[in-house]
């Protein structure tokens, strides 16, 4: 039994929900001015799977999520949900789709509305989708509110300031759950609470995926906290991903020179420091108004040759399925 539960979850995963393809996204800055936040970046997420995304401040994470949820214009690229291409479906058909894929946002209080009560907020989504029986939202309310440890009873009339942190994580994660999506966008949820806190809500988003059998796409720049929530990694440099592998197999054997040193920056507090040191970052990361011609890493790269500044690598993919964007992976 337990073997045939194994199988179906193996073959679910081979199913991708989302398939993002040579995503590019640009911005504006000025008149003449424009920077390529995602440059051509492609990624796919199996049924039930979660997909961690991982890279330093400003790589392109939340540009890449804003994207999926339709909230960014996207230049050039493709994003397939189930099958359909979500920058291609009639406003009918995504009305459809958009329920099904739902985000947490970064500064989870910032995304709440500081006027209005907590049990209005989570509501919210089911009045936008056009449920009008007031009695059946109640209901679904309360049921979500439990479900992510909120006491409907105490805590549906009261204003967002009198919540902490990690209430308010709660709160948008039961505001994002009661359409019962089938994709549960994370873009870092839990990088501003202590660090007590981030384990009660990662544990949380493990108890939910399961119980609304979710599939996920779970961001952060720690490394640490992806490690153990995630199936696949995806890591990002500067608009574009340079590695994707198995959890185990990215923290075990990177095979990017940059996975490699965000790895090896991660402190490890059970370790002496003299053994800590297993490479550092050489410089500041380049403007991306201005990306490096080339690989995009090749300025701060221990070993960058003449080839890396010319030709930009392709991200190619090894044996088991790993994915790497590098002229000589490690
Ligand atoms: N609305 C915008 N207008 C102009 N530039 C933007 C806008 N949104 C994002 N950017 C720029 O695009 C790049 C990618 O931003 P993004 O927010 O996607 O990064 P991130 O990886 O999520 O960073 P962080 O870890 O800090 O959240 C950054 O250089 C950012 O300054
Ligand atoms: S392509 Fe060259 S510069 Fe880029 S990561 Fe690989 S070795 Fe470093
Ligand atoms: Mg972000």
């Amino acid at each position: 039994m337990l073997v045939s539960i194994g199988k179906r979850e193996k073959r679910l995963k081979n199913e991708k929900l989302l398939t993002v393809n040579d995503l590019t996204v640009e911005f504006r800055i000025g008149r003449r001015r424009k920077i390529e936040a995602v440059a051509g970046a492609s990624l796919d997420i199996g049924v039930g799977e979660t997909l961690g995304l991982v890279g330093e401040s400003g790589c392109g994470k939340s540009t890449i999520a804003r994207s999926i949820v339709g909230l960014q214009k996207v230049k050039k690229g493709r994003i397939i949900y189930s099958g359909q291409d979500l920058l291609q479906c009639t406003k009918q058909r995504m009305k459809k789709i958009r329920p099904q894929v739902q985000m947490i946002f970064q500064d989870a209080v910032a995304s709440l509305n500081p006027g209005r009560k907590i049990g209005k907020s989570i509501e919210e989504p089911l009045r936008v989708i056009g449920w009008a029986d007031r009695q059946e939202r109640g209901h679904r309310t309360h049921e979500i509110m439990k479900a992510v440890g909120l006491d409907p009873e105490q805590m549906a009339s009261r204003y967002p300031h009198e919540f902490s942190g990690g209430q308010c994580q709660r709160v948008s994660l039961a505001r994002a759950l009661i359409l019962r999506p089938r994709l549960l966008i994370c873009d870092e949820p839990v990088s501003s609470l202590d660090v007590s806190i981030q384990a009660q809500i990662l544990n949380l988003l493990e108890n939910m995926k399961r119980r609304f059998e979710l599939t996920m796409l779970f961001i952060s720049h720690d490394l640490s906290v992806v490690k153990n929530i995630s199936d696949r990694v995806a890591v990002m440099y500067l608009g574009k991903i340079c590695e994707i592998a198995s959890s185990e197999e990215l923290y075990r054997s990177p095979r990017h020179p940059y996975t490699a040193l965000l790895l090896a920056s991660v402190p490890e507090p059970d370790t002496a420091p003299k053994k800590q040191k297993k490479g550092t970052f050489h410089g500041e990361i380049p403007s991306p108004a201005e990306p490096p011609p080339g690989c995009r890493f090749h300025t701060r790269c221990p070993n960058a040759k003449d080839i890396c500044i010319e030709v930009e690598p392709e991200l190619k993919r090894f044996a088991g399925g790993r994915q790497a964007a590098c002229h000589f992976p490690l």
